[in-house]
């Protein structure tokens, strides 16, 4: 058996990836119209960084495991074809700003109708809309050359950035959307097939299509949903004295609830959540169903809310000026583990610091200069190698990304305090640091979802904060 991916980003590949890991005889190509991004795949320096995942292209790369830039030989070799191309939210248009756009989709599935010369099963893995499917299939009907056949299955990924693989290598469940038919049960058997090489055929679940593509956006919904929720009850912490990780805590212990996805935090990012809210924010429009839009419209909200608040908070304890103050940013990316930067919150925290004139300095142990440029339109940032050189005379340090590496136990934070400049002001933007312990260093910390911590010596704005909120 032969498998194309079309779509060599952070899902195609380490999909692909493991599928040749786990299935030795199948010979999988991942496929992209871009040749750069292709090249670095076959190259020593892979493109994402991604925990566990260059072990795995290592071992089997040149094996069973091939990268192209020949899409049209890839979809003819294939006899399961993955789609895996980007699906971004629509910049113009109808549905601008809510709706997915899906002319990737449409593109590499005419490409395939096109190409084909034997029967297909093309495998939806982006995430798309209700009735894609619908739509692919009229596309591939129409354009196909004779006697050529389709079955197109929904088969969404929910591997998670930082711990994709072992999310590929373990997952809580795989799910195979199929037409109930004669065919389509049996291309999504074929489907089970591979996956169940590794993974207990109880937990691969066949469903019904449409069930399978809304699923996929109902669970990035629901898990949004926490986040925004933990980060409401962060800003009722910070005003009464209650601790956010100690009430998520006593609520996660409660079976009903569990602990997960109960991290508060300066918003969340990531080339999902915020799009695939949308997305059923419009698709929910879509339908003439405009209370259930509002409700799932809010989680965005707060999420804009959680980011600004941040920022006030840091505006308030600066003595209401950033003007040529400069700020450290501890991480860019959008959480720890990876270098993906798309929606990151550091991106909403750099553009408002640079708004009120501060100067910026930026280390993130994975994120390549170029790309911060990019992110902020804006080249005035200092990109630093290391923590202790983006500290070096900034009168306050955000800490962004959670990396295990910015913790209190593994750097050196009076060092960092003694090369700022006095007061010197620490924000955990992920509560990763013990507040106490910098507290004693003679940090004045701002905790996400904590009351501050200011040294005793020094003078304390909590007046002047609480007033601004
Ligand atoms: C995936 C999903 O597909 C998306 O729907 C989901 O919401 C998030 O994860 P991702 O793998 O993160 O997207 O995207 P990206 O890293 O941008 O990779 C997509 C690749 O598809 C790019 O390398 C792009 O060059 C390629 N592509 C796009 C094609 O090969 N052909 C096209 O026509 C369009
Ligand atoms: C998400 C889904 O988890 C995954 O199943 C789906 O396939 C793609 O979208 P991803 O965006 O890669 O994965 O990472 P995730 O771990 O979900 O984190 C998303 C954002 O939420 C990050 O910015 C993260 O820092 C933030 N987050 C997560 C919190 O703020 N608090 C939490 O408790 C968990």
């Amino acid at each position: 058996m032969k498998i194309c991916c079309i779509g060599a980003g952070y899902v195609g590949v380490p999909t692909c990836a493991v599928i040749a890991l786990k299935n030795p005889q199948i010979e999988v190509t991942v496929v992209d119209v871009n040749q750069a991004r292709i090249e670095a795949w076959d190259s020593d320096k892979l493109p994402i960084y991604e925990p566990g995942l260059k072990e795995i292209v290592d071992e089997v790369r040149g094996k069973n495991l091939f990268f192209s830039s020949d899409v049209d030989q890839g979809i003819e070799k294939g006899s399961i074809i993955f789609v895996c191309v980007n699906t971004p939210t629509k910049l113009s248009g109808f549905g601008k700003g809510f709706s997915a756009d899906l002319k990737y989709i449409e593109t590499a599935t005419r490409r395939i109708a096109k190409v084909a010369k034997s029967d297909k099963i093309v495998v939806e893995k982006s995430t798309v809309p209700c009735k894609t499917a619908e739509s692919m299939r009229a596309i591939l009907q129409a354009g196909s050359q004779k006697d050529v056949h389709f079955n197109i299955l929904s088969n969404p990924e929910f591997l998670a950035e930082g711990t994709a693989i072992p999310n590929l290598l373990h997952p809580d469940r795989i799910l195979i959307g199929c037409l109930e038919t004669k065919s389509g049960m049996k291309a999504a058997a074929t489907l089970a097939d591979v996956y169940a090489a590794w993974t207990p055929r109880e937990q691969i679940l066949t469903l019904n299509l449409w069930s399978s593509e809304l699923s996929k956006l109902a669970a990035n919904a629901l898990l949004a949903q926490r986040i925004s929720s933990i980060n409401s009850l962060s800003a009722i912490c910070e005003a009464t004295g209650a601790n956010v990780n100690e009430v998520a805590n006593a609520c996660g212990l409660d079976s009903r609830i569990g602990p997960k996805f109960l991290q508060a935090s300066v918003g969340f990012g990531g080339s999902c959540f915020q799009k695939d809210i949308l997305n059923l924010v419009y698709l929910s429009e879509s339908l003439h169903l405009p209370e259930v839009a509002e409700y799932w419209r809010q989680v965005i909200s707060i999420n804009e809310y959680q980011k600004m608040r941040f920022v006030r908070r840091v505006v308030s304890c600066l003595f209401n000026t950033l003007d040529g103050k400069r700020v450290a940013l501890f991480g860019f990316a959008f959480k720890k583990d990876t270098s993906d930067t798309r929606e990151s919150p550091a991106i909403a925290l750099c553009k408002y610091l640079l708004a009120e004139g501060a100067k910026i300095s930026i280390y993130d142990p994975q994120v390549e200069a170029g790309q911060i440029y990019l992110d902020l339109s804006d080249k005035t940032a200092d990109i630093c190698t290391d923590a202790y050189g983006a500290a070096t005379n900034a009168h306050a340090i955000i800490i962004c990304t959670e990396w295990d590496e910015f913790k209190d136990t593994n750097l050196d934070y009076k060092k960092i305090y003694d090369s700022m400049v006095q007061p010197a002001f620490l924000f955990d933007g992920r509560s990763i640091i013990d507040s106490e312990r910098l507290c004693k260093i003679g940090f004045h910390v701002e905790s996400i979802g904590k009351e501050a911590k200011v040294p005793s010596s020094s003078f304390t704005h909590r007046h002047q904060i609480s007033q601004s909120f």
